[in-house]
């Protein structure tokens, strides 16, 4: 194949590859693994050969078209994204002409969830402002598992809920990979924490650090006295004035994600609430990849460490995609989409879903396989 002018290439071009294609909503299970062109970089895009991806509530939401409201967004009845895949970590294969940051060869990794998605292949072409390189001694799975929740974390954390040394700090719906990051970042301002989520996710909350644990089937945390200086949701259930409750004087909630008609009442309410409260309620609109430097720098103190559940091989990612938006994973779903040697990137991370999903592991690069 003629290489296109202007584009630098380290791997040899192929004619095809691998991806997952979503020709219309159904099941995760209709979501084929299929050869399809390699794609080829415009001037301001990296080509990055897929070493890991990791499964997010965008691509349980795109595959079933699900919930309707997301349909204008989606494609009303066929979907306009013809792979998932919102967040990669890599090497370069290929830059266009007009890349000035990354060259061949760069493990990178990123958030790709604005950049038009297709992270659930062999090759994804992506904008280079939507990469970071990645940290020395990380390994491509936690790399995958860290932009989209660390972000979401990091900014309802410290942007919005503009955390202090020594706050009291509560994440509902902890489980996942907003919570497990989560706690890691709060633990860097001394803060007491306490996660809830549900009962057989309590142990991997504490082993991801938190203080304090409720099982929210059990107890309902507006409800038991206990006060917190920010209140961190990713699955806001309850009324803002419930949350009220639950914050001490000048306290925060940050809600990044839960039902459409929660989220638009803590927007219509917060005005009033703060006005009569002097609490802050605030819902989180994610800036993709902003702040991932701060993550680097936990990451390289040995403050950081990826709660995986897998990783799962690339075959298996519609069953990873069901585990996924059944909620039984723990901390963040990766997917290896492309096993390879050891490579100095690559160190072990914390491998949580293995047991709990009582399944294969791919053969990652931690496996020096
Ligand atoms: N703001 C933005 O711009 C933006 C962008 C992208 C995504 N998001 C949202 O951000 C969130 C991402 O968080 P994540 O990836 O950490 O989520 P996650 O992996 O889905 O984890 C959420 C956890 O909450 C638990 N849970 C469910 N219902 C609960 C309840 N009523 N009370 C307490 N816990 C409950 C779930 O476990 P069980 O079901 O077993 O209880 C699960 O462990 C999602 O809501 C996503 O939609 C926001």
């Amino acid at each position: 194949m003629p290489e296109p002018p202007g584009a630098a290439w380290l791997g040899s071009r192929r004619s095809v590859v691998k991806a997952f294609l979503l020709t219309r909503y159904g099941p995760p299970e209709q979501l084929r693994l299929r050869e399809v062109p390699q794609p080829v970089p415009e001037d301001h895009e990296v080509l990055v050969e897929v070493r890991a991806t990791a499964v997010n509530d965008w691509d349980w939401c795109l595959t079933r078209g699900r919930p309707w409201s997301y349909r204008p967004l989606f494609g009303l009845f066929r979907p306009r994204v013809r792979i998932p895949g919102a967040e990669v970590a890599g090497r370069v294969d290929a830059v266009g002409s007009a890349v000035g940051r990354f060259e061949p060869g760069d493990a990178v990794y990123g958030d790709i969830s604005l950049a038009g998605l297709g992270g659930f292949a062999e090759y994804v072409c992506v904008p280079e402002t939507a990469l970071t390189r990645m940290p020395r001694g990380m390994s491509f799975e936690e790399a995958a598992a860290i932009p989209h929740a660390a972000m979401l974390a990091a900014q309802g954390l410290i942007d919005l809920g503009r955390i202090r040394r020594g706050q009291r700090i509560l994440i509902n719906g902890a489980g996942g990979g907003v919570g497990t990051l989560g706690v890691q970042i709060a633990r860097r301002f001394d803060a007491e924490t306490t996660g809830v989520d549900s009962a057989d996710k309590l142990e991997t909350l504490r082993r991801a650090g938190f203080d304090h644990v409720i099982d929210y089937r059990q107890e309902d945390f507006t409800e038991s006295g206990e006060t917190y200086d920010l209140v961190l949701d990713t699955k806001s259930s309850r009324s803002p004035w419930r949350i009220l409750r639950a914050l001490n004087p000048g306290g925060a909630y940050v809600t990044v994600g839960g039902s459409t008609f929660r989220l638009l009442q803590t927007v219509c309410l917060a005005p009033l609430i703060s006005l009569l409260s002097h609490k802050r309620m605030q819902v989180l609109a994610l800036k993709p990849n902003q702040g991932l430097e701060f993550i680097h720098e936990l990451f390289e103190a040995g403050e950081l460490r990826c709660v995986v559940d897998g990783p799962y091989p690339l075959t298996e990612l519609p069953q990873a995609l069901r585990h996924f938006g059944e909620a039984r994973h723990k901390g963040k779903v990766v997917v290896t989409v492309r096993p390879q040697p050891r490579d100095p990137h690559e160190l072990t991370g914390s491998h949580e879903g293995r047991a709990a999903r009582g399944g294969r592991r791919a053969p990652s690069s931690d496996d020096g396989s």
